[in-house]
């Protein structure tokens, strides 16, 4: 079956594929609210640190994993592993990829599914009480069904293929979403009052952001955002050919996601403060932005109408092609493990992943304990994994990531991956799970 695995149709393909799965929900709705808890500039200033240091070395070993093999995570660490005689049990970190692209994508479907509702709401108006709007559409049977509907949406382009489903959306998606952000934080530009949105978001308080909470939540932030430590960059990596030169993309990837990031605070901050809402976002909760933002859309009349519609509709392409990125890693691990053809795997997948949603559209605190259990368990740790195993056990990994490009940096990558990572992750890990633990037993006591 080697010879018939689907490929990308172009580099360009590939790259706005992968920056459609990074780019996402967690780079405005999450970054956003961690932006905000984590006290502003301070926050942004450890979280790009920690992409250049942990995430970029992850990202690369995940490209170089993916494409090395050819396979779905699962097979694909069984075949390094085997390369050099090591455990079989390797694999077993593949199976935790698929688990957590599980687990993630019923959550972030049912957010998705909160933005095509507001998408909605802005044409028709968003009213004063905003926080009561977020309450009736964010739990609950309509939250279930908007859950469902982007479900649908996700499946079907999977369904497409890798061609013809997933690249060709990306290829018209990303630029557009592009635009768009770009857009909005220029309007964002000219209100007025918006210059405290930007002393707040640019002016770094580093004393504030020294923490380890905010460390810790740097760090999931991180690898949430480039989609790292479930798989998803190396299932992607896996339909590239050996002339990629996957150091370069990384770099690439890691940039654009960043951008978005970056943009996404230049609208949500200036807007937020030029109506004074600084408070509703403080509060900060999973419904920070879809509490506050509506009401800056409200206080602007009929422009409001339109940058709202076009802000939710950002949100939704960016969620979209995130979503197909974790609905992919299931479907190909069930084609390369289960030998499904890739209908009836993204059907069952698709369809058992949205029914898993029903927990989180029925109560946001559920919602929030999944997200966190995802981050700061599934992804840091998977990550841990991955820099062990590319760093300690796969044989030659700078032979293998710098097929078709220049060494570059990869001494300092193999540095990175071996010490730098493991250090880091295990300090983030070793803060974060006993409260995520905590978070999850209380929520099965309560
Ligand atoms: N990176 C995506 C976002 O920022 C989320 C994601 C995480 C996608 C993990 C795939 C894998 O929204």
């Amino acid at each position: 079956m080697a010879g018939s695995r689907e490929q990308w149709n172009s580099k360009a393909g590939f790259i706005l594929a992968a920056v459609g799965s990074a780019v996402g929900l967690g780079n405005m709705w999450r970054f956003s609210y961690l932006t905000a808890e984590g006290g502003g500039a301070a926050f942004v200033m450890l979280y790009i640190a920690f992409t250049l240091a942990v995430g970029l070395p992850v990202l690369l070993a995940e490209l170089t994993l993916g494409r090395g093999s050819g396979k779905s995570p699962i097979q694909a660490l069984a075949h390094f592993a085997n390369a050099a005689s090591a455990s079989r049990a390797w694999s077993v970190l593949g199976a935790i990829f698929v688990a957590a692209g599980f687990l993630i994508l019923a959550y972030y479907g049912v957010i998705a599914g909160w933005t095509l509702r507001y998408a909605g709401e802005a044409v028709l108006g968003f009213g004063p009480d905003t926080g009561a709007l977020f309450g009736r559409i964010s739990e609950g049977a309509t939250a279930f069904v908007f859950h469902m509907v982007f479900m649908g949406l996700t499946i079907s382009i999977v369904i497409g293929g890798v061609g013809a489903g997933i690249e060709r959306v990306s290829l018209i998606a990303m630029p557009a979403l592009f635009v768009l952000v770009i857009g909005i934080a220029g309007y964002a530009a000219t209100l007025d009052g918006s210059g405290a949105g930007y002393a707040y978001y640019l002016n770094a308080d580093l004393g504030n952001a020294l923490t380890v909470p905010i460390f810790v939540d740097a760090a999931g932030q991180a690898f949430f955002s480039l989609s790292l430590g479930m798989g998803a960059m190396l299932t992607y990596a896996s339909y590239l050919s050996r002339d990629d030169d996957l150091p370069a993309e990384s770099a690439i990837i890691a940039t654009a996601d960043f951008g978005v990031a970056f943009l996404a605070g230049l609208m949500v901050f200036p807007l937020i403060f030029a109506f004074g809402l600084q408070d509703d976002v403080s509060g900060s909760t999973v419904g920070a932005l879809f509490v506050a933002l509506p009401k800056a859309f409200a206080s602007m009349g009929d422009a409001g109408r339109v940058v709202g519609l076009l802000f939710f509709l950002a949100l939704l392409v960016g969620a979209l092609t995130s979503a197909i990125s974790l609905l992919e890693v299931v479907v190909s691990a069930a084609m390369d493990g289960l030998g499904w053809g890739r209908v009836p795997a993204a059907l069952v997948a698709g369809v058992s992943i949205t029914a898993l949603g029903a927990g989180a559209a029925w109560s946001t605190e559920v919602l929030g304990v999944m997200d966190s259990v995802a981050n700061n368990l599934f992804l840091v740790g998977g990550g841990l994994g991955l820099a062990v195993f590319v760093g300690w056990v796969m044989p030659d990994p700078i032979g293998e990531a710098r097929a078709g490009g220049q060494q570059g940096w990869l001494g300092l990558w193999l540095f990175l991956l071996r010490f730098a990572v493991p250090v880091a992750l295990i300090f983030v890990l070793w803060n974060s799970v006993p409260s995520t633990w905590a978070q999850l037993v209380a929520l099965f006591a309560g």
